[in-house]
């Protein structure tokens, strides 16, 4: 009954929000976990910008794909020129909380408060408002997700977990790639990795690359991936 009971509130959460945004189809209020359009694969990593970033942007643009970055609030605060490039070379940037708590932990106001701070950091950055966002942990409730649709978030988790962050050595990353191989082979489609491990970047990212080339896919972001316009991705700022 909790579950039907928000589907009612999401589905009049949403129907309001349409007249006031300009995309009409995002499914709020349910978790997404797979791309929707034949042949894509969405990467996205979380919890940067790091140091390491700009070396990802780097490989990503060797190979003519593109991702999704779900950033935190003092990470963005001190690469402001990374998000402003990831913008540039057209990937998506999405909201991963100002301080990644498990919001379900968090009463409604504090999870209001964990998005609208990301947003006074990222505003006068990328001049827009993510409307993706990843819930830390992937730790979701009935509150956080009509929390997320009366800010105008949709709510992304994933199908393929590299857990990259327990395997960043130059030998261990590989069993995030096998991770990453057979959740592929199970049908899995948006890949969580992280952007602050030294060997997400060094070679998990080129390794998943080749094997998404090979198969034929197209790597792209979130938004794309679910068969949406760029101008859905984001919400106007002020
Ligand atoms: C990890 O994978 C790489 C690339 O296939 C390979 O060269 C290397 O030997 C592997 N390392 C281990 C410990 O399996
Ligand atoms: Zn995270």
């Amino acid at each position: 009954m909790r579950a039907s009971l928000s589907l009612i509130l999401t589905t009049l959460v949403s129907s309001s929000l349409s007249s006031t945004f300009t995309y009409k189809d995002a499914p709020f209020g349910q978790v997404i976990t797979s791309c929707l359009e034949p042949n894509t694969i969405a990467l996205t990593f979380d919890d940067g910008p790091s140091e390491y970033t700009e070396h990802f942007l780097d490989v990503l643009r060797d190979y003519g794909a593109r991702a999704t970055f779900f950033v935190l609030g003092e990470a963005a605060q001190q690469h402001p020129e990374i998000l402003r490039r990831m913008q540039d070379e057209h990937h998506q940037i999405g909201s991963h909380t100002y301080d990644h708590p498990s919001l379900p932990t968090l009463g409604h106001d504090a999870i209001v408060a964990e998005m609208t701070r990301l947003e006074d950091v990222l505003i006068p950055i990328i001049e827009e408002v993510p409307t993706y966002m990843r819930p830390p942990f992937f730790d979701v409730s009935d509150e956080v997700l009509a929390t997320m649709s009366e800010l105008g978030y949709r709510v992304v988790t994933g199908s393929i977990d590299t857990k990259d962050y327990e395997h960043d050595s130059k030998d261990g990353i590989n069993i995030s790639f096998d991770k990453f191989v057979s959740e592929l082979d199970a049908g899995g489609s948006i890949v969580l990795s992280h952007d602050i491990h030294y060997w997400t970047g060094e070679t998990l990212l080129e390794r998943m690359l080749i094997e998404i080339s090979e198969r034929g896919l197209t790597a792209t972001t979130v938004g794309d991936c679910l068969g949406e316009p760029l101008d859905a991705w984001y919400r106007p700022a002020y």
